[in-house]
């Protein structure tokens, strides 16, 4: 027996020492010391040993329990310290490798002050309507006062998908649209794409991008609509800005104007950024025709309305110090990643 226990201690020793992972260690533990272990198997034959042999082979399985334990426990301790120093080989990090960097998009200038306009009317209390881009002859001229043969049909080349179908060549038609389906009180803007069959230039484009605005209640007046451009003016082009509304014609409007911005660069000489001018226009307006109002089944004699159309790309590149309008659908990253 007592050479049993010795071999026991013997081959737990060389099987521990060479255990690799803490299943092993167990499987191990249970191998030796689990109650159908081998140390077990022995302790239970001891009722055949004899009064003096019993407590000497008593205390050598005791001995060699807690040998087994202890070798186990330390097996232990250095299986897991072999753990931590393998992952951390493997993980080591290079704190001085460059850093990846991602290309990120961002904001087209278009959409960075299209944006800003937006805030501007919503805080006006104007909310945002949108109409198609592909509409018919009916919205885009026929309803705001331009009827078939109509002169003003001349200076907005249109784009005809067929004799009723066409490329919306101004915002105006989503007054339309809103007026058909809401009652005033109506504050909005209609932002959104218009086509012409513009020759491509510095200054022209076949598409290009409007914002409508289209306010309808009782007892709107020319005063509403300076105050409204006004303020729109002063906030986006700064609080001493200077603006002047000239008489104009436009079809769905009477009266109607355009408002000009005194040029900043001159306060009124004129220079080469306003063309001499001393002013530069940025919008048409006016009180929306009676005509165009009964068109959408509101009553003229109860309700007036102002409305106004302002062109994007020209705001953009007066901002931006812009020259040439192509630059803004070129997708050229050396000019986009300049915003
Ligand atoms: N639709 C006009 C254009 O494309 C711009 C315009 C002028 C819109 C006066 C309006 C307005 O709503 O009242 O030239």
């Amino acid at each position: 027996m007592k050479q049993q226990l010795e071999e026991i201690r013997e081959s737990a020793h060389e099987m521990l020492a060479a255990a690799s992972s803490p299943a092993e260690l167990e499987a191990l533990r249970v191998k030796f010391l689990g109650k159908k272990g081998e140390l077990t198997a022995i302790l239970k034959q001891m009722g055949k040993l004899s009064a003096q042999e019993r407590p000497v082979i008593g205390q050598l399985a005791n001995d060699v329990r807690s040998f087994i334990e202890k070798e186990i426990s330390d097996r232990s301790e250095q299986l897991k310290a072999i753990e931590v120093k393998e992952r951390l080989e493997k993980e080591k990090l290079d704190v001085t490798m460059p850093g990846k960097h991602h290309i990120l998009g961002q904001k087209h200038p278009l959409s960075i002050v299209l944006d800003e306009l937006k805030e501007i009317f919503l805080g006006m209390g104007f909310s945002i309507a949108t109409g198609p881009e592909v509409e018919t002859d009916y919205y885009n001229f026929q309803a705001l006062n331009i009827p078939k043969n109509h002169p003003a049909r001349d200076t907005q080349d249109t784009f005809y998908i067929n004799d009723n179908i066409l490329l919306r060549t101004q915002t105006s038609s989503v007054q339309i649209r809103v007026m058909e389906k809401q009652k005033p009180p109506i504050r909005v803007i209609a932002p959104g794409r218009v086509y012409r069959s513009d020759a491509v230039d510095a200054t022209h484009s076949p598409l290009f991008h409007q914002i409508e605005g289209l306010v309808v209640d009782k007892g709107v007046t020319m005063a509403d609509l300076k105050g409204t451009l006004e303020i729109f003016a002063q906030r986006l082009y700064g609080k001493d800005s200077v603006v002047r509304f000239r008489p104009h014609h436009f079809p769905f409007t009477e009266p109607s104007a355009e408002m000009d911005i005194q040029c900043f660069a001159c306060h009124g000489q004129g220079c080469r950024l306003c063309k001499g001018e001393g002013w530069i226009e940025i919008l048409g307006c006016g009180m929306v025709h009676p005509k165009v109002l009964s068109t959408c089944g509101i009553d003229p004699e109860e309700y007036s309305g102002f409305a106004f159309g302002i062109g994007l790309e020209r705001i953009v590149m007066r901002r931006f110090n812009i020259d040439d309008l192509r630059l803004f659908y070129e997708n050229d990253l050396r000019f986009l990643n300049q915003f």
